[in-house]
């Protein structure tokens, strides 16, 4: 018996801990391409650029861990999976056999076509980009999703001129609301940072960047947050079902019962959404990890973790519970000008999630309230004396 686990992120990290948590006493195996043990990337983007926190608290655990729970850490990339020999090939030759795959490739960043841009996700690309701040004068940041805009925080804190290009017409318009779209760019402007919205990047010289509408902005550290690419094309080369990420099932198993998918990688059904969904988030990396650990030791069960993820930009702490998605009603709890509100979106009349600025409370009511599949009305969201955790069950 022994499983293999294809990367070394947080998702390969989590399983391999977990299987050995839950008591699983065979092999195991786990394989990442970068050198160095597991770490979490969440840091990099924000106390690390600020030097607030260094390498070795990234680290998802010491060396030594691997040894004492008898995880085989390998760093190499793996070039095929062989289904009917149930084994995976690296590129130093070497060849693994499993019994059960765990395939937790996440994914890579989206490049822009143009020369001279840094990307942020791995550690050694966000250590080069801390150095290069502590250089430069004038930072672009192109894209105003989650790296873009920690990013945009973290340099303008070092006091550097900072601006966002974003092409769509307000921030984080993949995961938030309109009004906290509007709260952010309100809170970054108030710091200094320019925001072009519905900008469109024409090129990158040495010295500036330049935008449609003859718009230009002096840049001697451009970097980008464009969004990333699932790394699906082992299991696709493998014969798996691909659509937005590899293709599972509610346990979050390929159609080969054999090998498994979690995390960035993954599109799998959730409840908390009408279609099959990929997330790009630490506590879906986490929770499908120990999903597929428990469902090796013998505990399956489907997967039905309430989705939740967060940001940090200045002092601003925003906690988002549950998925939005084709919500249809939005409203907000609190007063924005008082930095401390929450916005609910409802599908159907019916809570699908929370986004949370500066109120612990609120997301964990939140998180309870969805997880339990369970409501709130509008009119209860919004007035503050209503206490959230008194709620009804659908
Ligand atoms: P993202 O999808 O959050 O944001 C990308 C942004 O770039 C979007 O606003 C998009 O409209 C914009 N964009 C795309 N193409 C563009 C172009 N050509 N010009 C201008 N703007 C453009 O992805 P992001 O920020 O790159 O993050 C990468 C990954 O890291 C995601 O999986 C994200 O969830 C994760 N991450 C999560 C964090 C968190 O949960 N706090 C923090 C940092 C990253």
């Amino acid at each position: 018996m022994a499983v293999v686990i294809i990367g070394g992120g947080q998702g390969g990290f989590q399983t391999a801990a977990s299987l050995r948590a839950e008591g699983y006493q065979e092999r195991i195996t786990l394989i990442g391409d970068e050198p160095g043990v597991p770490y979490q990337r969440p840091p990099l983007s924000k106390g690390f650029l600020l030097g607030k926190q260094e390498q070795r608290h990234a680290e998802l655990r010491p060396a030594a861990f691997y040894e004492t729970q008898r995880i085989d850490l390998l760093t190499g990339r793996v070039t095929a999976i062989d289904r009917v020999a149930r084994r995976v090939k690296l590129d130093s030759g070497e060849q693994i056999e499993y019994d059960t795959l765990v395939l937790a490739t996440g994914a890579r960043n989206r490049p822009l076509p143009h020369e001279g841009v840094f990307y942020l996700r791995t550690l050694p690309e966000a250590t080069e980009i801390r150095q290069r701040l502590a250089a430069a004068q004038d930072v672009v940041v192109i894209g105003g999703g989650f790296i873009g805009l920690e990013v945009a925080a973290a340099a303008r804190t070092l006091g550097k001129q900072v601006t966002v290009v974003e092409g769509q017409p307000r921030l984080m318009a993949r995961v938030v609301a309109p009004v906290v779209s509007e709260y952010f760019r309100g809170q970054h402007e108030a710091k200094g940072v320019d925001i072009l919205l519905n900008a469109v990047l024409l090129g990158i010289s040495e010295k500036e960047v330049l935008l449609e509408e003859r718009t230009r902005r002096p840049a001697d550290l451009v970097i980008a947050g464009i969004g990333v690419v699932p790394n699906v094309e082992l299991a696709r080369e493998a014969g798996l079902p691909v659509g937005n990420g590899i293709t599972v099932d509610e346990y979050l198993r390929t159609p080969d019962e054999r090998i498994f998918a979690i995390g960035d990688c993954a599109e799998s059904p959730s409840m908390f959404a009408e279609d099959l969904c990929r997330l790009e988030s630490v506590q879906n990396a986490v929770d499908q990890a120990a999903c597929v650990a428990k469902a090796n030791v013998g505990h399956r069960a489907p997967y039905g973790a309430v989705p939740w993820f967060w940001t940090d930009q200045y002092d601003i702490h925003l906690q988002m519970a549950g998925l939005p998605t084709g919500f249809d009603q939005v409203v907000t709890r609190g007063d924005p000008e008082s930095r401390k509100f929450s916005v609910f979106y409802f599908r159907g009349g019916k809570l699908c999630a929370v986004d949370s600025v500066n109120r612990p409370a609120d997301h964990l009511a939140a998180r309870k309230l969805i997880g339990a599949h369970a409501t709130v009305s509008p009119d209860q969201a919004k007035d503050e004396s209503f206490d959230l955790k008194v709620s009804r069950a659908e």
